[in-house]
């Protein structure tokens, strides 16, 4: 555990160090659970996106993007229930001052009481090697099924409490397990209430004429308003989807591990409209496609789990998780939700207007049910960020870290070094440099020597370094070095761009879908 916090901690200095995440507003001392994406950053990030994009829009006939305004009519917050019910139950500790979110208390206890299960299955693991039977000792072993037995016994209290919105229950639950804060280490905690995440402010100039609206705290509803737009005007049939990619923000509590939760980040997201009855056939269908989406980056297949929920949003009907293994542990990526026909009804009901489906196959209207796949793009750049980020002891005893980032995402795809900065190397670098810009983002270096600049690539992540020596003046050749394995191989400069593309091309990372 401590091990992976430094390697969280290793990461966001590496991230700062190298351009891809600051603080936000550094020299004011920052602002708390908010960050900036800084050169590198915001290359990466716009790759992760574009996977996206291409994977839903491109890929698929019936899926067609949007781009919705962040400020929209407040009503639709009352609409969604987000005005509501967008609530955490949060509890203080009277001594420390601080404060936490009560059900993350809960669960984390719940978290340690499944640290001793793992750790019981371990000790098995060691004594028995392959002939250990998981299954069995699951069921079988006292210290086991007692712990099972308490988690299973908090989870149906919490979830009661949770669902019947009784807090009081909430608090009894966390004085009756003796949970203590970390920092005071005391007991000794307030009562529960609950706290609304949406940012609001005012619009318009004239006092008086201004009302409340609210920053968007997730994208979705923007599609859910244009349903009918885009039905209409894309002549789009059922089931048919809408993607969208785009700011949310909600005012976390404990806004904290970096860029994994914080109060302004980036969503992507797709709904699904598909024929009342035919949810969970989609539904499946979704869970499936988006593990595969994910494992298709070759992170590692056992980083990714799904959690099936089983205290269900007020909208849905199925809700899946897939969690990843991020340093801190396997926590939510992404959301899979059969979300009903709940949004579209309560718009009609709160905007007075039909959002209906006529079905030419069934001759019929219908409010379609809903399919949504969410995923967070900065957890995304936590996750390809953390796999990558790889601290190797070489065979000379010297160290390297390296960012074995997918090919494909990389901020840039190679590094054109000419070996020293004259004897007209460097003027045959930026020669090769200009052809191939048009097709890929490229860095030139001529600082230092090779060996720090092979280094230097390393820690952003560039797949190939391209050196260019006296050689190349007389027979066109360059020597091309893969990051991961290090090797060295002489190629034409012909070659380089259909060496390149094959390794970090939209076309090979997606035609595995
Ligand atoms: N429209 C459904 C929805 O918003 P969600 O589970 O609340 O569902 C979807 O959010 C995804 O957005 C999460 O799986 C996560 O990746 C990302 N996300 C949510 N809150 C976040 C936060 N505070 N910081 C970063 N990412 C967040």
């Amino acid at each position: 555990m401590e091990q992976n916090q430094d390697r969280l901690k290793d990461i966001i200095s590496h991230s700062k160090e190298y351009g891809f995440v600051f603080p936000s507003s550094e020299i004011y001392d920052g602002l708390a659970a908010t960050y900036d994406y800084g050169q590198l950053g915001a290359e990466l990030k716009n790759n992760i996106k574009t996977y996206w994009w291409k994977a839903m829009v491109q890929m698929h006939e019936n899926i067609v993007g949007l781009d919705a305004a962040i400020f929209m009519h407040p009503t639709i917050w009352k609409a969604s229930g987000h005005v509501d019910a967008f609530n955490d139950p949060l509890i203080d500790n009277k001594d420390s001052k601080k404060r936490y979110r009560a059900d993350v208390l809960l669960e984390e206890h719940i978290e340690k009481i499944r640290q001793k299960i793992d750790k019981e299955i371990a000790k098995g693991v060691a004594r028995f090697g392959d002939d250990f039977d998981q299954e069995q000792f699951r069921k079988t072993n006292p210290n086991v099924l007692r712990n099972q037995e308490k988690i299973d016994g908090i989870e149906i209290k919490m979830k009661g409490a949770l669902e019947n919105n009784d807090l009081d229950a909430v608090r009894d639950l966390i004085v009756e397990l003796e949970i203590v804060c970390s920092v005071s280490g005391s007991k000794n905690w307030t009562d529960v209430k609950q706290f609304n995440l949406m940012f609001s402010t005012e619009m318009g100039s004239v006092a008086g004429d201004a009302s409340t609206i609210y920053l968007r705290p997730e994208t979705a509803q923007g599609i859910f308003v244009n349903f009918l737009n885009v039905q209409k005007s894309g002549r789009m049939k059922i089931p048919f989807g809408i993607a969208q990619i785009g700011k949310a923000f909600r005012n976390e509590i404990i806004a904290r591990q970096f860029i994994f939760r914080m109060r302004e980040f980036e969503q992507m997201e797709m709904q699904f409209f598909v024929r009342p009855g035919e949810e969970m056939k989609w539904y499946a269908y979704w869970k499936d496609l988006r593990i595969k989406w994910h494992k298709n980056l070759g992170l590692g297949d056992n980083l990714y789990r799904f959690h099936d929920h089983l205290k269900l949003a007020h909208y849905a009907n199925a809700a899946s998780d897939i969690e990843y293994n991020f340093p801190m542990g396997f926590k939510e990526l992404e959301g899979i939700h059969s979300r009903t026909d709940f949004d579209l009804k309560q718009h009609e009901l709160h905007s007075g207007k039909k959002l209906q489906f006529f079905d030419p196959e069934m001759n019929e209207s219908y409010v379609p049910f809903v399919i949504e796949t969410s995923v967070g793009l900065d957890r995304m750049f936590l996750a390809v960020l953390s796999s990558a980020y790889t601290n190797e002891i070489l065979e000379d005893g010297s160290e390297r870290v390296v960012l074995k980032i997918p090919a494909v995402l990389a901020p840039y795809k190679a590094a054109i070094l000419p070996l020293i900065k004259k004897d007209g190397l460097p003027e045959k670098a930026r020669e090769i440099m200009k052809d191939l810009q048009f097709d890929f983002n490229l860095q030139y270096d001529e600082k230092d020597s090779i060996g720090k600049r092979y280094r230097r690539q390393d820690a952003i992540g560039t797949p190939f370094s391209i050196t260019i020596d006296h050689q190349t003046l007389e027979d066109n050749m360059v020597t091309v070095r893969d990051r991961d394995t290090m090797l060295q191989q002489r190629i034409s400069v012909s070659e380089i761009g259909s060496m390149i593309e094959k390794k970090a091309s939209w076309k090979t990372i997606l035609s595995n879908l």
